[in-house]
């Protein structure tokens, strides 16, 4: 991509658009196009069809998405089908319509069979039932992978897909009835320091396995996907390594300084045993993270406490 390129980035306000406009700028990109919510409504075609004719852009990173947690998704599993089919059926197909160079479509490892075996494949795919819980989303982003590889196969777009693990760092959310674990378990460690409180409560026996991608990291790999890989099909982005929910507790305590002890909660549910994404197709690319779990908690904190205004530890 020459540093002149018109990229138009989709939800640069977001966690992932967040950390991509962020490596965009850092990169040196002088031509980085953006709208919010508000300015271009990502589900009208009409809207989407007058921004491209106007901007023309050439490379285009979606990351705008209606996106929540379990809670959200069961709710109004009609709107998070409904938005992230418009938002990727109109924003690729007005990428086919004026000529986008390349385009990288983003989506989430909740698009694999709930009971694949782990670490999951890209080739697993469509081979079994989804997670109940967030199968309108799913859908949603398997029509958008699927979109790709037919614009792809149909009229030879230049059109990829990216599938991060579970993300983290500057831009998360750190609303404890919606966030995700490890934002959850950091501000409650960091609550209790500043407290005084003895213990803090995990949720779970804290043995599941997960794996975290620091969101940079994330942005790096995106950015050298556009740059070095085409064809068709999911290429899933993570560390290759998970760990229990209790050495991640544990690296959260550490990192935040807590003296406290960490008690886990067994009556409340573990999900899925483990979770691990296999990387090898984008480390055979030549691509591998490099922000490890400590020192991207320990950014994540230093971001939180700046931005939220958060007393200092
Ligand atoms: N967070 C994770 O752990 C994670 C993990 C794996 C994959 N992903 C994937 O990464 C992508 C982005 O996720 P995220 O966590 O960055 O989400 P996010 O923080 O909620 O950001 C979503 C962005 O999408 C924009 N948006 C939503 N609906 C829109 C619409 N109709 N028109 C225009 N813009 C719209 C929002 O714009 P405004 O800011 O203007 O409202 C926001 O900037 C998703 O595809 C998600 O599946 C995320």
């Amino acid at each position: 991509m020459d540093k002149h390129s018109r990229i138009y980035l989709a939800g640069h306000r977001g966690l992932v658009g967040g950390a991509i406009l962020r490596r965009l700028q850092q990169l040196g990109h002088t031509q980085i196009l953006t709208r919010t919510h508000r300015e271009l409504d990502l589900c009208s075609q009409v809207q989407v069809e007058q921004f491209f004719e106007q901007e023309r852009p050439a490379y285009v990173i979606l990351a705008a998405a209606r996106v929540g947690g379990i809670l959200a998704n069961s709710t109004y599993p009609a709107q998070f089908l409904y938005d992230n089919l418009m938002i990727a059926a109109n924003v690729i197909q007005a990428s086919y319509r004026y000529g986008v160079t390349k385009l990288l479509n983003l989506g989430s490892s909740c698009i694999y069979p709930k009971l694949a075996p782990q670490p999951l494949k890209e080739e697993y795919l469509l081979t079994g039932p989804l997670e109940p819980t967030n199968r309108a989303y799913a859908v949603a982003k398997i029509a958008a992978i699927e979109l790709c590889d037919h614009y792809r196969a149909q009229y030879g777009c230049d059109f990829i897909s990216a599938m991060p693990t579970n993300l983290y760092g500057p831009g998360d959310n750190f609303d404890l009835q919606t966030s995700h674990v490890l934002p959850a378990l950091l501000r409650k460690v960091l609550e209790a320091k500043q407290t005084g409180a003895t213990t803090v409560t995990v949720w779970g026996s804290g043995n599941p396995r997960r794996e975290f991608l620091y969101v940079d990291d994330l942005a790096a790999a995106c950015l050298f996907l556009l740059e070095h890989f085409s064809g068709p099909g999911p290429v899933n982005v993570g560390t290759g390594e998970d760990l229990r929910i209790r050495e991640l507790a544990l690296t959260i305590q550490e990192v935040v300084g807590y003296k406290g002890s960490l008690v886990f909660d067994s009556t409340k549910p573990d999900g899925t045993p483990r979770k691990l994404l296999d990387v090898s197709r984008l480390q055979q690319s030549g691509w591998q993270a490099e922000i490890g779990l400590k020192e991207g908690i320990g950014r994540t904190l230093a971001w939180y406490l700046a931005s939220a205004e958060v007393p200092g530890c």
